[in-house]
């Protein structure tokens, strides 16, 4: 399934149509579409974790090509690659993860029965399955209250020990064991919680910000779509941390969200929540 790019207007506002446009979670390549398309004189370099993705989006930006370049890495690693950081104009990371990987066969979704992955990179790491069975329960207990703000996250954290789920229906089953319902809102929040345990999303994100600063020229923009409240915390923190020190400064002083007919029109904008920063 294809993505729909969130917030895409927005994203286009914030960038100053010359040099190069970062695209460091490229996804299914939506907003690198839009941006190639209203500004012809940009080239883009695109990023993505998800080898399957860029395979993807290559395909689809193909009109583009001799504009773009795609690069298959963690965006935590941009600092270390090899940009022409003086030509940037603009970064995104429109983070979490695509409707592509939702309907993928890596278990991200309660909606289809597959084996447990949720790996974005299914080349280093290990399958959420053998994740938690190797995680110590304290550990998953925190996972379960830090990014999903559970109730019973003791009682859910115990019963996965004991069943070890391989499947999402086995995991579904574990979870309908102690809530005794199977609503999506609660399967989307503990699905979500073991994906960014098992991809350690939230790990150097408050480094790569200031690391970020000091490489792109002066005017360069850093463009953040959260769908998460403790990603958002964390940018929201460093941005803060990073215009005390003079780094660089906020455009969004209230965070930026989608429009109610965007919402609409694609529900998964509705937790979407923009930050802008420009050094
Ligand atoms: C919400 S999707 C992006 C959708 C994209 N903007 C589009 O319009 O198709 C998030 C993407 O970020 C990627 N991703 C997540 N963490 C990443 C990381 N640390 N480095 C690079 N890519 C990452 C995921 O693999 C996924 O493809």
């Amino acid at each position: 399934m294809e993505h729909v790019p969130v917030m895409r207007e927005e994203v286009a506002s914030f960038v100053r149509g010359r040099g190069i446009f970062v695209d460091a979670t490229t996804g299914t390549g939506g907003h690198t579409e839009f941006i190639m398309q209203k500004f012809p004189d940009m080239r883009a370099i695109c990023i993505d974790r998800d080898r399957k993705s860029l395979e993807f989006a290559k395909k689809k930006l193909k009109k583009f090509s001799p504009r773009i370049t795609f690069i298959h890495s963690d965006y935590r690693k941009l600092p270390e690659l090899n940009i022409p950081w003086e030509k940037v104009d603009a970064i995104l990371f429109d983070m979490g993860l695509s409707s592509f990987q939702l309907s993928s066969d890596r278990g991200f979704s309660h909606k289809y029965n597959s084996p447990l992955d949720m790996r974005f990179n299914t080349e280093e790491g290990i399958p959420a399955s053998i994740f938690l069975k190797e995680v110590p329960y304290s550990e998953l207990v925190l996972i379960f209250k830090n990014f999903a703000d559970l109730k019973k996250a003791e009682a859910l954290a115990k019963e996965i020990k004991k069943r070890k789920p391989a499947t999402t229906k086995e995991l579904i089953d574990a979870i309908k064991a102690v809530y005794k319902t199977t609503k999506k809102e609660l399967l989307s929040r503990v699905f979500q919680a073991i994906r960014i345990a098992v991809n350690r999303e939230l790990e150097g994100q408050d480094t790569l910000v200031y690391r970020l600063s000091e490489i792109l020229p002066e005017g360069a923009r850093l463009v953040f779509i959260t769908y998460h409240s403790a990603e958002d915390r964390l940018i929201k923190n460093s941005l803060k941390e990073a215009e005390k020190r003079k780094l660089l400064k906020i455009l969004t002083k209230k965070v930026l969200r989608p429009s109610h007919d965007e919402v609409r029109k694609n529900p998964r904008a509705r937790s979407a929540k923009m930050r802008v920063a420009e050094i």
